[in-house]
């Protein structure tokens, strides 16, 4: 089984990659590993290599660059044939607000790492595995979303826009694929403790651990499942968001904790 991981050096994809490793331990699977910090992915290779004797290659690069991802692609095609599964957790969660001129270029990061970094990630997968599926392969795109596009949160429009962006574009990319086999799974986290969350200073309900949430992500994959909420309670919480009317959600995030503003030197 070979994977592909966007965003496995730090939070969510480095679970993931451990849960795979763990799953295809002694085995001759791959696992291609992306972000843009190169020795958390030279670290987590060795780790990988020394706890499950699991091999990986490793892509030091900027989902925004889809040239570096189309080079990244070609040679783990080249060298380790179409991947089974490509998960793409790369992304980014910051506050924003419409009326700060200075929230522009954070709009456009947030766009730009979270919606054209997925499709940068998948595209140059999508020939080589048609050709694996046609042959009887799995070949399985998977995005990861968040709870957070399924209604629009105060403070986070530029995240809340990218993620039901990922959403509308995961499906679309299903219903395209599904003449070739290749399925397309969107599974959307709740709170998940990660770097990510570390940053909110509010209460984060049915907050899961990375590794708990990494299982039950590979078993909602193995199950080809469309679209899953993970946990299941944020999952029930996320049907009851989607039927409340307009007037109501206003009132109820009238005064919601918006997720902290911070500079954007991190872009
Ligand atoms: N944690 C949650 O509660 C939660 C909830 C809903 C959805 N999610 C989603 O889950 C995914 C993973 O989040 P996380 O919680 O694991 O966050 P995280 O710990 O901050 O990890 C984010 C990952 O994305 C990578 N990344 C960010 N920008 C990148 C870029 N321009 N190019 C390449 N890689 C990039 C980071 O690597 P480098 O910095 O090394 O590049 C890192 O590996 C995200 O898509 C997030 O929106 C998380």
């Amino acid at each position: 089984m070979n994977i592909f991981i966007t965003g496995a050096s730090s939070g969510i994809g480095n679970a993931i990659a451990h849960e795979y490793a763990k799953r295809y331990a002694n085995t001759q699977s791959i696992i291609g590993l992306v972000a843009r910090r190169s020795e958390h992915l030279q670290q987590l290779a060795t780790n990988l290599q020394n706890q499950y004797n699991i091999s990986c290659a490793i892509y030091p690069l900027d989902v925004r660059d889809a040239t570096a991802l189309e080079v990244a692609a070609q040679d783990f095609i080249a060298r380790f044939g179409a991947p089974n599964i490509v998960i793409a957790s790369a992304g980014v969660s910051r506050g924003t607000l419409t009326e700060l001129k200075e929230d522009i270029t954070a709009f456009q990061a947030i766009f730009d790492i979270n919606v054209m970094g997925m499709m940068h990630t998948f595209q140059p997968f999508i020939t080589a595995m048609k050709l694996s599926a046609a042959k009887g392969d799995t070949a399985q795109l998977v995005g990861v979303a968040s709870v957070a596009g399924i209604r629009g949160i105060p403070g986070s429009g530029a995240y809340s826009a990218s993620k039901a962006a990922v959403i509308s574009y995961c499906e679309s990319l299903r219903t395209e694929m599904q003449h070739f086999n290749i399925a397309v799974s969107t599974i959307a986290p709740g709170y998940i403790r990660t770097p990510m969350t570390e940053l909110n200073q509010y209460k984060m309900p049915f907050l899961m651990d990375a590794d708990v949430f990494a299982h039950k992500f590979a078993n909602a994959v193995e199950a080809k499942v469309r679209f899953k909420i993970i946990p299941w309670q944020m999952g029930l919480i996320a049907r009851l968001m989607r039927l409340i009317p307009p007037r109501l959600w206003d009132y109820l995030m009238k005064n919601a904790p918006h997720k902290k503003r911070i500079d954007w030197d991190w872009l």
